[in-house]
This record gives C-alpha cells, structure tokens and sequence, in this order.
C-alpha cells in the first residue's frame, strides 16, 4: 500500500492538578496504545506520523501532506470534542478513518442518541435528562436507576454509587456528578441482565464481530457488579483477588436466535447514527430477552492489552496490527472514488 498516513490523538496524562478527577483522562490514550497501532499500521507498508490533537494540529495539517488519517483523539472540551478533529479535517479535505462529526457528536450525548434509539423502534433503558440539578425528576421511572454525565465515556463519573434506589440517593447522586462533570446528567433506568458488547467493522454492509459478554459473577471481593470507571481503568493490572477482572465471554453465552437478534440491533444503532467504518455498541439484555442500547462508541478504545474491541477482533480473526490495518483498509475503500483517494462525504441510510 504505501501510504502517509497520520495518527491523530489525545495522549493520556498523569493528573497533575490536585482539583482533577480520577477519571480526568480516562478517555485519552497511552503512549503504548499510540505506539501500538503505529506499529500495526507500519507493518501494512505504511509511513506513520504521530499527530497530538492539540491547537498545534491545524498547522501540523497545513504543513505537512498525507493521504490519510487514523484518527483516535477524542478531543479536549465541549459538546463538540470527539467532532474536533474530524471537522478540522473536512475543513482541510483530508481523508479520515472512522466516524465523521455529526455521528460523533450525536453519539457523545447520551440522551440525543436515545431519542434516536426510540424514533427507530430500538430498545433503549427509559431515561429523563436533567439540566438543572435543583430540578430533579424521577416521575415514571422505576428504580433502581442509574446517573451518569450525559456526555463522557471510558465509565468517567460511572461508580458503584452512580445505581441509586430512592430518591434521597438520587438527588445526592445527581448532585455530585452535576458539580464534577459540569453538564446535564442522565438518569436511566437501571437493566439487569447480561452485559454485551458489539464490535462493528466495515461499511458495505457494516459487519457485526463475534458479541463480547461482560461477566461480573466474579467481581464479589471489589462489590463492582457493573462496568465501572474502576473495573474498567484496573480490570486488566490487578489480581482476580481484588475483584476488579470481570470475565470476558467471546462470543458471548447466548441462544442463536440472542446472537442474531442483538448483532441485529447493534448494526441498526450503528446506522441509524450514520457510523462508518468502525464502532462498539454496549447493550444490556434484560431477562426477558430483551436487548436495551445503551450508546454506541464510534471511537472505541484501541489499547491492544485492555480494550474490549482488540480483544473482540483477535476473536474474529484479526491480530492486533491486522485490525488496525483492517480499520485503515475500510476507511480508504469508503474515501476512494475512481482510483482516488479524496475526503468523501458520508450518506445516512
Ligand atoms: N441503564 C443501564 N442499565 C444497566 N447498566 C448500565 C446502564 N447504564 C450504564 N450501565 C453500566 O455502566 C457502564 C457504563 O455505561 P455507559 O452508558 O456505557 O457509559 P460509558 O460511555 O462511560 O461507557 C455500562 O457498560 C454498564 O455496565
Ligand atoms: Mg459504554
């Protein structure tokens, strides 16, 4: 192949601010993560640059020419920040693997996605969004729920206290991660059942991966009986004796019928937020067999030793340098017309 091809991303940082959060950069990734899909994307032929999406990136772009990005940055504030980078690359008419802004953004906010869920007829947890923590309603939901940041990823703000059972634990819930995170808090209802994950490559048609079950039978000791910001930061650096290494199930312990049903599901959560290329859908499915959509992660973590998609992909077939190659190959067959590789607009469908 032979190609430039830069790596767009935001590198992980340790917290250096005693008012930060844990979590603070939870979403960034590691220098061993960046290094990793360099790695795989070098070993396909390519020249790989390393770009940080930071306020140097513009110049970076209009300095230096390349076919092609493989863009991970989840970007640094606001409502628009998975989007940043991949607006800036359409402001330039450069090429770029993944989703493209208005998937990106629709899918950073929760509650926006859902109501797309629900215009679609797909199964989502019910929910109430709440702007103004003073004003917290719970009328017609059924506890237990659970609170969460509207707009974060990677468990950021997701604790074993986000589950509350009762009023009093909502408010003081909501509270809290309103005054940390800063933005409208979503409160759901709370779905028990098997947790799953949907890794999605490709674009015609988008292809379900085998599904990744999340198993929290052996996470007694730690108390974490979901996926935590905790469980998902440690799971793979601690000893099962602390609890925090839930067990990976892939493909997940499901019917035939199951397995058709939600990697249907996942395809239509994809589609119906125009992704391309590649995604993660989570899903709870209740006990009634019913799959509930919790989000759609058009950029999911990549780290080759902890992230569920890597792990997903080895199951299907694909080393980690084969995934990565994989994900660059998808996105240059949707960018190429005639030969030519140029910036393509996506099509909803
Ligand atoms: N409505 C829900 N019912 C059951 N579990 C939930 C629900 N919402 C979130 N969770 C749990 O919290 C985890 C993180 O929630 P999610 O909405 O996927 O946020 P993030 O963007 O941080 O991954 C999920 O993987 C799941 O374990
Ligand atoms: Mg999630």
């Amino acid at each position: 192949m032979g190609l430039r091809v830069a790596l767009a991303y935001n590198l992980k940082r340790k917290i250096d601010d005693a008012g930060l959060p844990d979590d603070y950069y939870s979403e960034f990734d590691s220098k061993e993560t960046i290094e990793a899909i360099a790695s795989g994307l070098r070993s396909g032929g390519n020249e790989v640059f390393l770009v940080e999406a930071d306020k140097g990136m513009l110049n970076w772009f209009q300095s230096n020419k390349v076919d092609i990005v493989f863009n991970i940055a989840e970007g640094m504030n606001g409502e628009s920040r998975e989007a940043q980078v991949p607006a800036v690359l359409d402001f330039l008419g450069i090429p770029y693997s993944g989703s493209g802004v208005l998937a990106l953004s629709i899918s950073l906010n929760k509650a926006l996605t859902k109501k797309l869920f629900e215009q679609a007829g797909i199964p989502t947890p019910k929910y109430r969004l709440i702007t103004d923590p003073s004003d917290i309603s719970d009328s017609g939901l059924r506890y237990p729920l659970i609170v969460k940041p509207n707009r974060e990823g990677s468990g950021k703000g997701i604790t074993i206290t986000s589950v509350v059972r009762n009023r009093a634990e909502l408010t003081r819930e909501v509270e809290k991660t309103s005054r940390v995170y800063r933005q409208e808090i979503l409160v759901e209802e709370f779905i028990e059942g098997k947790e799953l994950t949907v890794g999605i490559i490709g674009n015609y048609p988008p292809a379900a991966l085998p599904i990744l079950e999340i198993d929290f039978s052996n996470c007694r000791a730690s108390g974490e009986f979901f996926y935590t910001w905790k469980v998902k930061e440690f799971e793979k650096e601690v000893e099962d004796s602390k609890g925090l290494s839930p067990l990976w199930h892939c493909p997940a312990r499901l019917t035939d019928r199951e397995t058709a049903l939600i990697r249907d599901t996942a395809i239509k959560a994809f589609n119906i937020l125009g992704c391309v290329d590649l995604s993660r859908v989570d899903i709870m499915l209740d006990k009634k067999g019913v799959p509930y959509v919790l989000e759609v992660n058009p950029l999911p973590g990549l780290d080759p030793v902890d992230s569920n998609f890597p792990f997903i992909g080895k199951r299907a077939g694909f080393d980690y340098p084969a995934l990565m190659n994989r994900i660059l190959e998808t996105a240059i067959e949707r960018h190429t017309k005639n030969g030519n590789l140029v910036l393509q607009e996506r099509s909803f469908r």
